[in-house]
């Protein structure tokens, strides 16, 4: 039901707009306001890979997880000196998700959310997974889960469509804070390889608004510039990384970037929705 509704929302072109201009309108004023009263900035939500491969498949996965061959995991000192840099740009960050591909995969995982937690200590922080490895919250990843206040957030595709009942039963016995999607049966298309889309034009429609990424030190308005080398060799967008451990950085001016179009949003379009399924395929 969610899903469908959030699909509704974001194919309507007007709702889409007028949604992203009240965000930016809102998150303008509130930077202005905490410019006035000499407080630091507020990033308002931040994605991180905890692996950015996966053990799912989908067809079209909005971050290529689908097409990374090989395992690939943050370095988790790189981690913490990241996130600890970040906690001294900004005095929050709101929501913070730790994903991938599929973050049950990392064996490090209950590292990486003691850091998000230390860095962060008012931040909702959630874990979104597939859900096919919720075994593995136990032992040393339950409680960093519970102690750190994580929600799991599990997308529920067809491998796991009959199972439900295990992972709630799961999840409530282990007292784990939890939120299951309804069963997903659309996923979309965003690419347009040609390159010729407008930056400006189609950052009216971009649903990634509000997807800042983070990556190894860097950072930009959403994960496209870090993940579209697993889908095409060719297309390089590592210009529009900011480097947060440049000298000078403050998180003002950081908001304000990350708010502009970036020059490979010309490889983004309007959503176009298919069947989810699987298949190695972008
Ligand atoms: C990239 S996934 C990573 C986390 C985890 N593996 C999962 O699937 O939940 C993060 C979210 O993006 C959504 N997503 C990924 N590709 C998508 C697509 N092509 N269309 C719609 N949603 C997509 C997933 O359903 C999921 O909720
Ligand atoms: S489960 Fe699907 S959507 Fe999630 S990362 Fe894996 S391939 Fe992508």
């Amino acid at each position: 039901m969610t899903h469908k509704i959030v699909k509704m929302f974001i194919s309507s072109s007007f709702v889409v707009a007028l949604y992203l201009k009240l965000l930016h309108i809102f998150l303008r004023l509130d930077d202005f306001a905490r410019r006035a009263l000499k407080r630091k900035p507020v990033l308002h939500y931040l994605e991180l890979h905890a692996a950015s491969h996966c053990n799912l498949n989908c067809k079209g996965c909005f971050h290529f997880s689908n097409l990374v061959k090989t395992n690939d995991f943050p370095d988790v000192k790189q981690y913490a000196r990241d996130l600890s840099r970040l906690g001294r740009l900004y005095e929050n960050i709101k929501n913070i998700r730790l994903l991938g591909g599929e973050p049950l995969l990392n064996p490090e995982l209950p590292m990486l959310i003691r850091q998000t937690r230390k860095a962060f200590p008012r931040a909702n922080i959630h874990v979104v997974s597939n859900g096919i490895l919720y075994k593995k919250l136990e032992g040393e990843l339950l409680e960093a889960v519970n102690a750190c206040g994580v929600t799991i957030h599990i997308s529920l595709y067809k491998p796991m469509a009959g199972r439900t009942g295990e992972l709630k039963q799961h999840f409530k016995a282990r007292k784990i804070r939890y939120g299951i999607s309804g069963l997903i049966l659309n996923f979309a298309n965003y690419i347009n390889t040609k390159g010729d889309s407008i930056p400006s034009s189609v950052i009216r429609q971009c649903p990634a608004s509000r997807c800042t990424f983070l990556h190894s030190g860097h950072i930009a308005r959403c994960p496209l510039p870090f993940t579209i080398g697993h889908f095409s060799k060719s297309i390089s967008m590592k210009d529009e990384w900011i480097n947060i451990h440049e000298e000078g950085l403050d998180g003002f001016a950081l908001n304000k970037t990350l708010r502009k179009p970036m020059a490979c949003c010309r490889y983004c379009r309007k959503l176009e929705w298919f069947d989810w399924e699987m298949g190695r395929e972008a």
